[in-house]
């Protein structure tokens, strides 16, 4: 898999990363990281979990592959990849997978859904995994994206009815489904932060971020 150092690209194998997962207790995929300050900040406080964050952004991963570098975090590996071409090295990997504030076709992947995606990320998926996923886009606001890829409105109702249902019959187990509300903060991303900024800011209500958690069964 292809993954970043400092500024330049590098190639590891299978054996390499288990040489790198050997020497951690549990193993956290951000899929869709953006610029990786997820998997930066969460590496520097849980020192005993290797964080991959995968986006397919090279440009964005830089932003903390250098920080990543300079400060010698070791338990943080930024690699390039996408839901449709997710490194093969990861399968069977993963105790946890979060995909916080998804866009483009990974957003359509996962609400549409498209099962086949959806299989690629169970595949990482240690049996007993959990799968975190936080939507906060509206079909409101972004009104051209969500006619580009034919998605449609995010809801309670869309996501108990729809969603659950679909991840449930490829494997996945519903832990947690909840609306976050403007005080929850816990969920560390510079688009969360974004997001919160601007709900809180000019009281957009239109905009609704939903937290869910599933576990992969078998
Ligand atoms: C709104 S940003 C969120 C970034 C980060 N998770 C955060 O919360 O700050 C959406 C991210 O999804 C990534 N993305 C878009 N299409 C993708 C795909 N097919 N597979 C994986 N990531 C994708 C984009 O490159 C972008 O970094």
């Amino acid at each position: 898999m292809i993954i970043l150092k400092g500024n330049k690209t590098i190639e590891i194998d299978r054996n390499t990363l288990s040489s790198y997962i050997d020497k951690y207790t549990s193993v956290v995929i951000d899929l869709g990281t953006g610029d990786g300050k997820y998997v930066l900040k969460n590496a520097q406080s849980n020192k005993n979990t290797l964080y991959i964050g995968i986006d397919p952004s090279e440009k964005q991963l830089k932003v903390s592959s250098r920080d990543i570098q300079r400060k010698k975090i070791n338990n943080a590996i930024l690699a390039v990849g996408s839901i449709e071409s997710l490194p093969p090295e990861l399968k069977n990997t993963a105790d946890k997978i979060v995909i916080n504030l998804p866009w483009g076709t990974l957003l359509e992947s996962i609400s549409k859904p498209i099962d086949e995606n959806i299989n690629k990320i169970i595949e990482l998926m240690k049996v007993g995994a959990a799968l975190e996923i936080i939507f906060g886009y509206s079909s409101f606001l972004e009104k051209n994206e969500t006619r580009r890829l034919g998605l449609n409105d995010m809801s309670l109702e869309y996501i108990n009815n729809i969603l659950i249902p679909r991840y449930k019959s490829l494997g996945l187990n519903i832990n947690k489904c909840e609306e976050f509300n403007n005080n929850e903060n816990g969920i560390n991303t510079t688009w969360m932060k974004k997001l919160l900024y601007l709900r809180n800011k000019h009281n957009i209500r239109e905009r609704n971020i939903y937290y869910l958690s599933f576990s992969k069964n078998n």
